[in-house]
């Protein structure tokens, strides 16, 4: 061999296994997918004059994915029931995939199933042998892809038996339509019944992240405490989902003046619920510390999310590029721990 040729270019590239463009990547769980640490979430997005109730267009969509594998924010949380059972977040996702074909192998996809969609029986909905064949089915076709990297349950089933569900999940991952499972909505002791069968399936059907509500604020969701530790227990990621309490942990709610039509925890009706004295004068707590961070509040309370304990990537909405490009920098954001503890100083009690 001539040791002297000069090498072909690709050689020279850097070898960086821990992230891509620029943004680090994190082990799922204990599985081998790794995902960006900053991810993005599309409930919003759909067709908004479809009447589905989205709140960001195709052509909007569309324009942030391509922001997000330039900024490496290629972990995209989807689910068929987003907008009035409507597809059309995956359908989003599919039009950007139509469009940008050789990507798909750079984006990780998570879809879930549950609820009724594609008929109106009862066997068209939750974790039934045949509903999640047919719902899998119908989520690769919207998004025009051939493989879903994670599926979630979106939330438990108390009629079908936890084996018909997982032996299901088998057959997928089998045929890979789907690569691994993770649970949504779940309480501790429905993921304990879970784990107690999912063993009998190999590493197959071994759920490898949580995704329930959190955010630094409130914590976990009342309705399902202690399921962060147990996430951790179980070696599975923690997948906070709504991380900036849609939209309330952002800047634009210091001043409660400005608030107006338009904006979505104002549009929902949340903002009086939110907006507590306590949660404001946290809100302006933290939002000083950032500004002496030089960090936007929404940085720090995604950086500091990724911080915790167990915590898998976190997967907050955008409606903008901009408000993409503010949440990916939150990814290469890291904390000393004198400044975790001024943080945890302002939460009560600290998550
Ligand atoms: N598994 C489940 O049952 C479940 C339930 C809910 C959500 N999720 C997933 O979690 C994802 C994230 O949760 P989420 O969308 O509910 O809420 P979120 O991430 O807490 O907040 C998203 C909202 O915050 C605002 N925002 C985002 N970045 C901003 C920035 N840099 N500056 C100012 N404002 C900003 C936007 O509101 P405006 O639109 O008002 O600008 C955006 O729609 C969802 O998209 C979905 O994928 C899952």
């Amino acid at each position: 061999m001539n040791f002297d040729k000069p090498r072909p270019e690709f050689y020279k590239a850097p070898l960086d296994i821990f992230q891509f463009n620029g943004m680090p990547y994190m082990q799922l769980g204990k599985s081998g997918l790794w995902v960006p640490r900053v991810g993005l979430g599309t409930w919003k997005f759909g067709r908004p004059e479809s009447g589905d109730e989205a709140r960001v267009d195709q052509e909007t969509g569309l324009r942030i994915f391509d922001r997000a594998l330039e900024l490496g924010v290629t972990f995209w949380d989807t689910a068929p029931r987003y907008n009035n059972a409507s597809g059309n977040s995956e359908r989003v996702i599919g039009a950007w995939f139509k469009a940008n074909p050789d990507q798909r192998r750079n984006i990780v996809i998570a879809t879930k199933l549950y609820g009724g969609m594609d008929g109106l029986t009862p066997n068209h909905c939750r974790l039934t042998r045949g509903n999640i064949k047919e719902s899998v089915y119908a989520s690769l076709e919207r998004m025009q892809i051939d493989t879903i990297d994670l599926l979630y349950f979106h939330h438990y089933d108390a009629y079908t038996p936890v084996d018909e569900s997982l032996s299901a999940v088998e057959d997928l991952v089998r045929a890979d339509l789907v690569r691994y499972l993770g649970v949504s909505n779940f309480t501790a002791e429905q993921l304990h019944q879970h784990r107690e069968l999912e063993s009998a399936f190999g590493s197959r059907c071994r759920i490898i992240a949580v995704q329930n509500q959190f955010d630094v604020l409130r914590g976990e969701h009342p309705d399902y405490p202690g399921v962060r530790k147990l996430t951790q227990e179980m070696g599975a990621a923690f997948i906070a989902y709504s991380p900036l309490a849609e939209g309330f942990l952002t800047d634009r709610y210091l001043d409660l003046s400005a608030v107006s039509k338009g904006d979505r925890i104002y549009d929902q009706g949340m903002l009086t619920n939110l907006a507590t004295p306590a949660n404001h004068a946290s809100l302006r707590a933290l939002a000083e510390l950032a500004r002496k961070w030089e960090l936007s509040l929404s940085q720090l309370v995604l950086a500091f999310t990724l911080s915790l304990p167990g915590m898998g990537p976190v997967i907050p909405g955008a409606s903008s590029v901009a408000q993409l490009e503010s949440n990916a920098k939150a990814g290469s954001v890291t904390f000393t721990s004198s400044q975790i503890n001024e943080i945890k100083a302002i939460l009560t009690p600290a998550p």
